[in-house]
């Protein structure tokens, strides 16, 4: 049983500490939370032995073997090195952190601590996800030509997403999941262009497209929008469609491997969601710190900083570039 400390009692611990509580080899052992009563609201639904409001308490804790860090973005590299140099193993939640900068200083201290870390890139180890990648890296459509995928909902971002004061950028929170799509089949780019909008300095939406050898990516993020949730993979020989919300879900539709799956019915994927589906991202991580490995194999130190390296290309891109005008023929 490994002994798990929960660091942040948001939206997001209480669905993966829902997951967490029910699976046969964690035990959660500690939360801290920024304030006692929500720290010991938090540890009353769940169930969990220790609340506080102070990290190196937490931290101090023989039985928190693995911290998982659930705060904004900008508070992660600093709680997880703290982490680290008390002898934690981590798992951050996306985005890794704010910059490649700050990620490499995370991985390189978890090298040094010689602690497992890990961005909780759920979706990489999504059953759906890990069934679509392994049938692409076979073979199913030949050399990947292109890669669409968009995010984009109206709803009211919470203030985290939107405040300058704590990191926010919908680029990092939402646009994310394009981009890491776009990793796993295509590598790192080597241009982009991204244009986006802005209020206060956070960028609210943005698009974007790289380029790579033989391939492209267009990708689309918004926190003030819909854009289509899906996203789809193109090849020499068809393409997949990951159905909404492509990061989270739950069916794939192949149009490859003949005539009548290109033109006609496509091959569904379908794998349904268990708990709330963190469950394979947590059971991976549990069986690599048990396997007493430094990483995980489906989302590596190394994934993860090209992954924010990109992140940073596209905000730097977004914020300096001139779009070329288009000359109006009507003034002509
Ligand atoms: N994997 C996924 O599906 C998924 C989904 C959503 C979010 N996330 C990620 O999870 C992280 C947290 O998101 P969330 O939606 O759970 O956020 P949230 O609901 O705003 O909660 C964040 C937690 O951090 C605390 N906090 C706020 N500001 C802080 C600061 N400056 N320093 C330290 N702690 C602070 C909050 O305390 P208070 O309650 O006192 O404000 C709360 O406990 C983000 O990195 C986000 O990108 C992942």
């Amino acid at each position: 049983m490994l002994g798990w400390g929960i660091i942040g009692t948001g939206d997001i611990s209480d669905r993966v500490v829902s997951d967490l509580v029910s699976s046969s080899d964690a035990t959660v052992t500690a939360v801290w939370g920024r304030s006692t009563d929500r720290a010991h609201g938090f540890a009353g639904r769940y169930g969990i032995p220790f609340a506080t409001a102070t990290l190196d308490e937490l931290f101090a804790r023989a039985d928190v073997e693995v911290v998982y860090i659930a705060t904004p973005a900008h508070t992660h590299a600093e709680i997880a090195i703290e982490a680290l140099q008390a002898g934690k193993h981590v798992l951050i939640e996306k985005p890794v952190t704010t910059s490649a900068a700050d990620a490499r200083r995370v991985y390189a201290e978890a090298a040094r601590a010689g602690r497992f870390a890990m961005e909780a890139m759920w979706m990489r180890f999504n059953p759906l996800h890990v069934e679509v990648l392994d049938r692409i890296r076979d073979g199913l459509l030949g050399e990947i030509t292109s890669v669409r995928a968009s995010f984009g909902t109206p709803f009211q971002p919470r203030e985290r997403v939107l405040s300058p004061a704590q990191g926010g950028s919908i680029l990092r929170d939402r646009g994310i999941y394009p981009v890491t799509l776009a990793h796993w089949f295509l590598g790192d780019p080597l241009s982009l262009m991204a244009a986006g909008a802005f209020e206060d300095g956070v960028d609210i939406e943005g698009h974007a497209t790289f380029e790579f050898a033989e391939a492209f990516a267009h990708l689309a993020w918004s926190g003030v929008r819909f854009l289509d949730l899906s996203a789809t993979v193109s090849g020499e020989r068809g393409w997949i469609t990951l159905d909404p919300m492509f990061w989270a879900g739950t069916r794939a539709r192949v149009h490859a491997g003949g005539v009548e799956r290109i033109f006609g019915s496509p091959e569904l994927v379908e794998h349904p969601r268990v708990g709330n589906g963190y469950g394979p991202m947590l059971k991976a991580v549990t069986e690599a710190i048990a396997g007493a490995r430094l990483e995980h194999a489906w989302h590596t130190h190394a994934d993860s900083i090209a992954i924010t390296t990109t992140l940073d290309a596209a905000d730097e891109t977004m914020r300096n570039s001139e779009l070329l005008k288009v000359p109006s023929i009507s003034a002509d």
